[in-house]
């Protein structure tokens, strides 16, 4: 949530103010051709340019996979931000005022801020308990787990004493309870009765946001103990379903290799990280959401992989097919990295060493070597548990990847393609996310709609009014089109109905094809063009109605409706007065 305003005025300053070029060369390589420029698209793997940015409108368009939209929508996929973040970021950057929001989301703010700083000042305390006297055990442990003192720092363990109330007793002086409470930091038991400190005789690391915000702690007990694992509660600031540990630290890793590796514990992500294995996360005592997929289909991009490293018990396994239909169905490419009998990554390294994990990751498992490894060796029986994954296939939403799975699966259970097609779509979601980063075909649009389309964008106000005076939105075919000539009668023309498009309209595919068709280098409107594409397109609008109204007419005098038919002819009549 922002702390600003951010109305549509707000946003086109800032638009404005934003050299898109300056910005999007911290990515991609640019350079300069005629107009516009062009790099190696970052959202796919290519070896010739088919990048390009348009510097006046802020606009990038890869003709390669399509990616495209403003300066904006950059950043959120370049560097995970939310829409407002990256509004805030251009702002600050290239010196736009931004004003302050209303008085209900400044409250919200202040209280978010001030839970935050309350967790840093806890944060500090556990870091200094580590290095008392009586935190010698703790210390002895993170040796033993391989993290030598120095290490402590980078990753801010800390320690919490084996007491009921020495935390609160500390906090309480500059903080009351209830606040204490809230920021998951104490238990308020049964009313009356006075608050205690969660996090008792435990190992503490911070759990930090992808912005490295603190939002919560986890801690480990020391020796053995229930529960193992204790995370703060959700909360204002704390959301485990879309928070992934360590995404902080291994973003940028996991950005630029395309590959992430997702494992189950906390200390396997902590020691992947503490020797070089940076892209690495952890989900938080959860399985993987489709929060945490959609997070890093965007940080991934294109060709990005996400290779599961799950425990090799009953439980990790199932975990780790909870996970890989999650992925497909957010069009996230997933592969297995099989532990080959080790019982985690922690294990693994401290045993064997860094390299025979990296070995490992080195050869992930394919997704339906890993699902089919337990079927019945019977043919039939296999085939009838194989088929079981038909759905699980067929959910995955990019087309490519899914056309591969479900050959693949077919191959292996000798059936074919169809016969898993027909299983995988019985119950299919509806609310399947849609995989906008994975490369579509090329949109196709009848010419005459492409180039109304860059009248209402490009055109002269005139050329607009007259396309939206001429034009019914609801005879145009292409949706995205449609949408745009619906946002132009409604008083959006030119710049203000890129501007709409890029910030307003939820539709992504309408944004890629603006984004695409200012960049496609075509000749300028001019008023022939806009003359002659209103013509053509006036003329097909009025055929398709004078063929909808004869059709309307047929069935009415078929069905013997007297009164329709009546008011279908005037209709008629009317029309072809209007033609004439
Ligand atoms: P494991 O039980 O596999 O532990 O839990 P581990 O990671 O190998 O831990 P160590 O090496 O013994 O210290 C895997 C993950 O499941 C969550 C934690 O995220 C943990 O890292 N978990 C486990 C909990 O949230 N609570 C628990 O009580 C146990
Ligand atoms: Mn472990």
């Amino acid at each position: 949530m922002s702390n600003f305003d951010l109305g549509p005025d707000v946003i086109s300053r800032v638009r404005d103010a934003t050299d898109a070029v300056e910005v999007i060369s911290e990515h991609v390589r640019l350079r300069r051709r005629g107009r516009t420029w062009e790099g190696l698209c970052p959202f796919h793997e290519e070896k010739t340019p088919s990048f390009s940015v348009d510097p006046e409108k802020g606009l990038y368009y890869c003709f390669g996979c399509h990616a495209g939209g403003d300066v904006f929508k950059f950043l959120m996929e370049r560097e995970n931000l939310s829409f407002p973040e990256a509004v805030e970021q251009l702002a600050r950057r290239f010196g736009v005022p931004l004003p302050a929001a209303g008085p209900e989301a400044r409250r919200r703010r202040t209280e978010n801020e001030r839970q935050q700083s309350l967790l840093e000042e806890a944060q500090h305390w556990f870091v200094e308990q580590l290095m008392e006297a009586d935190g010698a055990p703790a210390r002895r442990e993170l040796e033993r787990r391989g993290f030598p003192a120095s290490s402590w720092r980078d990753v801010g363990f800390g320690w919490a004493p084996d007491d009921w109330r020495q935390l609160l007793e500390h906090l309480r002086r500059r903080h009351p309870e209830g606040v204490l409470v809230k920021a998951g930091l104490a238990i308020q038991p049964d009313a009356g009765k006075p608050p205690y400190d969660r996090f008792r005789n435990r190992l503490m690391f911070p759990i930090r946001a992808r912005d490295g915000r603190l939002v919560a702690f986890g801690g480990r007990i020391l020796g053995d103990g229930e529960p193992k694992y204790l995370n703060s509660p959700e909360g204002d600031l704390f959301h485990k379903r879309s928070t992934l540990f360590n995404l902080d630290r291994a973003r940028r890793e996991v950005a630029s290799k395309g590959k992430v590796i997702v494992v189950e514990g906390y200390f396997d992500c902590l020691t992947l990280q503490r020797v070089g294995v940076g892209n690495v996360v952890a989900t938080l005592g959860t399985a993987l959401t489709s929060e945490h997929a959609r997070i890093l289909r965007r940080l991934l991009g294109t060709d990005g992989r996400v290779l599961l490293c799950y425990d090799a018990d009953s439980a990790g396994r199932r975990a780790a097919g909870v996970g890989v239909g999650v992925l497909l169905q957010a069009g996230v490419d997933v592969a297995i990295i099989d532990l080959q009998g080790g019982k985690d990554p922690d294990d693994i390294v401290r045993d064997k060493g860094v390299d025979a994990f990296m070995e490992m990751a080195a050869h992930p498992v394919g997704i339906l070597d890993f699902l089919l490894e337990d079927l019945p060796p019977n043919p039939a029986d296999r085939r009838r548990a194989g088929l079981a994954f038909s759905a699980l296939v067929c959910a995955a939403s990019d087309p490519a990847i899914r056309q591969n799975l479900i050959e693949e699966l077919a191959r292996r259970l000798n059936l074919r393609p169809r016969e898993i097609e027909a299983q995988g779509r019985e119950p299919r979601r509806r609310d399947a996310p849609t995989a906008s980063a994975t490369i579509q075909p090329r949109p196709t649009t009848a010419p005459g709609e492409r180039d109304l389309a860059r009248i209402l964008l490009l055109g002269t106000p005139s050329a607009g009014e007259r396309a939206v005076k001429e034009i019914r939105p609801e005879l145009v075919d292409d949706p995205r089109v449609r949408e745009l000539l619906q946002m132009a009668a409604a008083g959006s023309l030119g710049e203000k109905l890129l501007s709409w498009v890029m910030t307003e309209s939820e539709n992504e595919a309408t944004q890629t094809f603006v984004a695409a068709l200012c960049l496609a280098g075509l000749p300028p409107v001019t008023e022939d063009t806009t003359r002659t594409t209103l013509e053509t397109l006036g003329r097909r609008q009025r055929r398709d109605q004078a063929r909808a109204l004869q059709e309307a007419i047929e069935n009415a005098s078929q069905e013997g409706d007297m009164e329709r038919l009546a008011q279908l002819q005037m209709e008629k009549i009317e029309f072809r007065k209007q033609g004439a």
